[in-house]
């Protein structure tokens, strides 16, 4: 065995991911580095949703195959959304890299590697059909070839039983389902991660005391629609009661509900137990009627009103936040005036916003033509940034000389004596803090909003 290097791109699953391989790398002897140059193995871990995201990881890998030059040993595997999505296709352009592997094939990584670092033992195989033996290399090379894949979806693999190895920080990330049903038109992640499933509920549970146990102040619960849970009968609804009650827990967060999912009950219970973070991010992609149902997002631009009036009724100060798409096919004039509107209706306190891109395989790639001329998305993306930017703006500034409780995450870096953290809605914090008083990570602290930009706050922590 020997040192592994991790990185990862893309979301914070594929973070929580990340944890999940260094648990089973460290429990098969490996173990971990922070430096490149002395790694034996180098893993990265990425991202298929957007073009832009895939281009970078593809141009890091290839950047670190060239350190094989001088190190053939060396061995490089790509992990993640982005071998299960394209692995085959990408094989080409990647030929430094030994290993790709796919989001539900990690558990066989302690093989995989044996196979590769003891000659003549090959790991199983995905038969992805992804072989390109050459003309007269014969089975060997075949096998060869193959055996730089796994690839094969699993769809009762949840990792329930394995422990992640955490980074020591104030906030645990618990996958608690993989996979996504709901096969909105334009998204990858039904293709790179799978069909849905939900881990056990006395997984999740026993996840959730193991994390306070091992003490992290805060749970974020994730999933691709991790409102979307379900274990025999038992929802989204029952398990965030059941997590949520008094424990030395201080902070919950999901991510990322499905606006479709929530109900009055669900609401009602985040604005009622104080441990929830009052931040809801509630992707709504686009404000046309039209659009939506191009996209199959399954709910209207009326519905989606309606339950940003609904959780801004029952969740006090709850922040709302999104993910926008511009340039959708077939997205008018008209309809883009429809998120802006929509945009203006809400005034989200954050947004994501993205210029449309067509992914390999998925069904607006296949079947709606990439109608808008690049440089409109462009311009409209640019229109939906500015707005935001205003809103954002209004939002945070809104809260100068007021005082929220602080989720204390430790010094802030290069700010000398001044402290970082999160907000009850979940804004990051900066603030100064009275000498001799300096909280603890993990800590909850009371702070006077002083100053603002819009994507922080600034304030001084108050002594009660
Ligand atoms: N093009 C542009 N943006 C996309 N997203 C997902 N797929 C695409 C795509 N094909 C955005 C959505 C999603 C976020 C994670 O990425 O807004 O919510
Ligand atoms: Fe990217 Fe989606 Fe995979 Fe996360 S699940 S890494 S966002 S493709």
């Amino acid at each position: 065995m020997g040192r592994y290097f991790i990185e990862t791109y893309g979301c914070q699953m594929n973070l929580a991911d990340t944890e999940t391989m260094c648990g089973i790398l460290d429990g098969s002897g490996w173990s971990r580095t922070s430096e490149v140059k002395a790694a034996d193995l180098i893993v990265v871990n990425t991202c298929s949703v957007r073009e832009k995201a895939a281009e970078r990881a593809i141009g890091h890998l290839q950047s670190m195959a060239a350190l094989k030059k001088n190190r053939p040993e060396l061995i490089i595997a790509i992990a993640g959304c982005l071998p299960q999505h394209r692995g085959p296709d990408l094989a080409s352009r990647l030929p430094g890299v030994d290993l790709f592997i796919g989001p539900d094939n990690y558990r066989q990584l302690p093989e995989m590697l044996a196979g590769l670092t003891t000659p003549g033992s090959p790991g199983e195989h995905s038969g992805a059909g992804a072989a390109q033996g050459s003309d007269d290399g014969g089975e060997l090379e075949q096998a060869k070839e193959l055996d730089r894949f796994y690839l094969r979806p699993n769809k009762k693999e949840t990792y329930g039983d394995i422990n992640p190895v955490r980074e020591r920080n104030v906030n645990a990330w618990i996958s608690i389902m993989r996979g996504c049903d709901r096969l909105c038109t334009y998204c990858a992640v039904p293709l790179a991660r799978g069909r849905e499933r939900s881990l056990a509920a006395k997984d999740v549970i026993a996840a959730a005391e193991t994390a306070v146990v091992d003490g992290f102040s805060a749970i974020t619960l994730l999933g691709q629609a991790v409102t979307s849970y379900q274990d025999e009968g038992r929802d989204f609804t029952w398990l965030i009661d059941r997590l949520s009650r008094p424990s030395e827990l201080r902070r919950l967060w999901f991510l990322s509900p499905h606006p479709a999912d929530f109900n009055e009950e669900m609401l009602t219970l985040i604005g009622e137990r104080p441990v929830f973070t009052r931040h809801l991010h509630l992707p709504l992609q686009a404000g046309s009627n039209e659009v939506l149902d191009r996209m199959r997002r399954g709910y209207t631009r009326e519905e989606y009103l309606e339950l940003v009036e609904m959780a801004r009724r029952l969740i006090p100060d709850v922040a709302i936040t999104t993910d926008i798409i511009v340039g959708f096919p077939g997205e008018s004039a008209a309809d883009f005036r429809a998120t802006v509107s929509l945009m203006e209706a809400v005034r989200f306190d954050s947004a994501f916003m993205f210029a449309y891109s067509p992914r390999e395989r998925t069904y607006s790639a296949r079947f709606l033509e990439d109608d808008v001329p690049h440089e409109e998305k462009m311009a409209r993306l640019r229109e939906v940034i500015d707005l935001q930017e205003k809103h954002s703006w209004a939002s945070y500034r809104a809260l100068i000389g007021s005082t929220t409780e602080v989720l204390v995450k430790g010094p802030a870096k290069g700010e000398g004596e001044r402290y970082f953290g999160r907000c009850r809605s979940n804004r990051a914090t900066h603030f100064s803090v009275p000498e001799g008083k300096e909280p603890s990570p993990g800590d909850l602290v009371p702070v006077l909003v002083t100053d603002v930009t819009s994507h922080t706050l600034s304030g001084e922590m108050k002594i009660e």
